[in-house]
């Protein structure tokens, strides 16, 4: 039994290593929008975060950090190969939006699975006080609710689903989609992006465990013969708007936003696209249709550049080698065919910047590319809008995005549909002031009026009210 009161389960730690100066470990805070949203809980409530420390074979004690107690789960590079690399995102990821790429189902990985996971349910276990909250963080650790409840049934515990949940069709491949519905279900309060997240999961449910699930409430059969009430809905996950506002409005990063486009040889229009290098993002689809408009004359080089940021990601994991490779024949045979000396069609950045020279990139450009093919929410989309103070920019958004749910004035597509998203980049790219204001605005409000702290306090405010129902 520890000390903590709120415990943050994630796989990684909200701290990256950079480095270590005369034997010492040099910590810096790492960008997620997850660790700004829950400092303030952190530090009211006697806060712990448990996570890997992103570095395999990294041994280290638990250590303070910023008003919050940081417990390192070490992973061997055994672990981080069949653990993360494997069944995190060669097997679940895949599975869970939609097999864009095929989702490999290795026993190995599952056995690693549930090994790491005891691991992370075990250190939470041993950081948490008498009756603590435990929030366990994404499809990583979809096992660790329950065993953490079979190690410590006095935790109130909550899971947050941050990617999709897929329909029963596409989950019920999964070898061992049982043990994962029960190992989700030993948390009281389940919380997805999307309601037809939610949906989807207590429909796999019902069908695989044929428990009752009436409204937003799943009946889970306890071992006296009883049952207790899980609940599983949508907690959209937003960002620190506040943040990219004050941003958005530094006097330095409006001139690097002005030096931004005059590097890029001041064309008319700037398309901007900022992803991780993922195969669920359609960075390809949408380059396809800008190469296309540029084949066809209906843009010109000369008058729209379009700028892409990849940060890179999981660079060991096959799909992702392949995914780049393409990526960058499809970035050279496009500049190959219709660069000039001044100007180029496609402007591609292997690489990840700090959320200054984001928020410049954002105001530069006039029109945000997100064309996800599936994805749980998108916060560059939210990003985006939240940063153009000015109101204006357009945002084309896909519809397999979950933010498409509450971004309802943007310019909404079907990334399969290449002529769709052709239309929709010449419309946005000739949109009236006006009406780019208008929509900017509704949009704008949206982020608002539901930023990252609203999402936190609301699925804190669900957990507390199962702490209520209990004493
Ligand atoms: C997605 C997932 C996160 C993950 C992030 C970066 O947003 O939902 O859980 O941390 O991608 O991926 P990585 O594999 O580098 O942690």
């Amino acid at each position: 039994m520890g000390t903590a009161d709120f415990i943050v389960v994630a796989n990684r730690l909200p701290v990256d290593r950079s480095g270590t100066e005369e034997g010492e470990e040099q910590w810096r805070p790492s960008p997620g929008g997850l660790v700004t949203a829950l400092n303030p809980v952190m530090r009211q409530a006697d806060g712990a975060w448990v996570g890997w420390p992103g570095q395999a074979d990294l041994e280290v004690e638990p250590f303070e950090f910023d008003g919050m107690q940081l417990v390192p789960v070490a992973l061997s590079a055994e672990d981080v190969e069949l653990y993360y690399e494997g069944f995190s995102n060669d097997t679940i990821w895949p599975l869970y939006h939609d097999v864009i790429a095929a989702p490999r189902y290795r026993r190995e990985w599952w056995q690693a699975y549930v090994r790491v996971n005891r691991r992370f349910a075990e250190a939470a276990a041993d950081a948490a006080a008498e009756g603590a909250t435990v929030w366990v963080q994404d499809y990583q650790l979809q096992l660790v609710p329950r065993m953490l409840r079979e190690l410590r049934p006095d935790l109130v515990i909550g899971y947050f689903h941050h990617i999709p949940f897929p329909a029963y069709g596409l989950y019920s491949q999964l070898p061992w989609r049982r043990q994962v519905l029960e190992g989700l279900l030993g948390a009281d309060v389940i919380g997805f992006q999307r309601v037809a997240d939610a949906s989807n999961f207590a429909r796999a449910v019902r069908r695989q465990l044929r428990y009752d699930t009436k409204a937003s409430g799943i009946r889970v059969p306890t071992e006296d013969g009883g049952a207790r009430l899980a609940l599983a809905k949508a907690f959209p996950i937003s960002i620190d708007a506040e943040e990219y506002i004050r941003l958005a409005q530094r006097p330095d990063i409006v001139a690097r936003a002005a030096e931004i486009r005059e590097s890029l040889g001041n064309p008319k229009k700037v398309l901007l696209g900022v992803d991780r290098l993922d195969y669920t993002k359609g960075i390809r689809h949408r380059m396809k249709a800008f190469g296309e408009l540029l084949q066809d004359g209906r843009l010109a080089v000369e008058d729209v550049t379009m700028v892409q940021v990849a940060s890179p990601s999981r660079e060991r994991v096959a799909a992702y080698v392949h995914l780049r490779d393409e990526i960058e024949q499809t970035v050279g045979r496009i500049n190959g065919d219709f660069d000039t000396m001044d100007h180029t069609a496609i402007r591609y950045l292997h690489q990840a910047f700090p959320r200054e020279e984001m928020v410049a990139l954002y105001l530069a450009a006039d029109v945000m590319l997100v064309t996800a093919l599936r994805d749980g929410m998108n916060l560059v989309a939210k990003e985006y809008v939240a940063s153009r103070v000015d109101n204006r920019g357009v945002l084309v958004l896909s519809e397999f995005a979950g933010a498409a749910d509450e971004l309802g004035t943007a310019l909404r597509i079907n990334p399969h549909d290449i002529e769709g998203v052709k239309d929709a980049i010449v419309r946005a790219v000739e949109m009236p002031a006006a009406e780019q204001g208008r929509r900017m605005r509704s949009l704008r409000k949206k982020v608002r009026d539901h930023d990252v702290s609203d999402w936190s306090s609301e699925f804190l405010e669900a957990l507390d009210a199962v702490r209520r129902s209990r004493s």
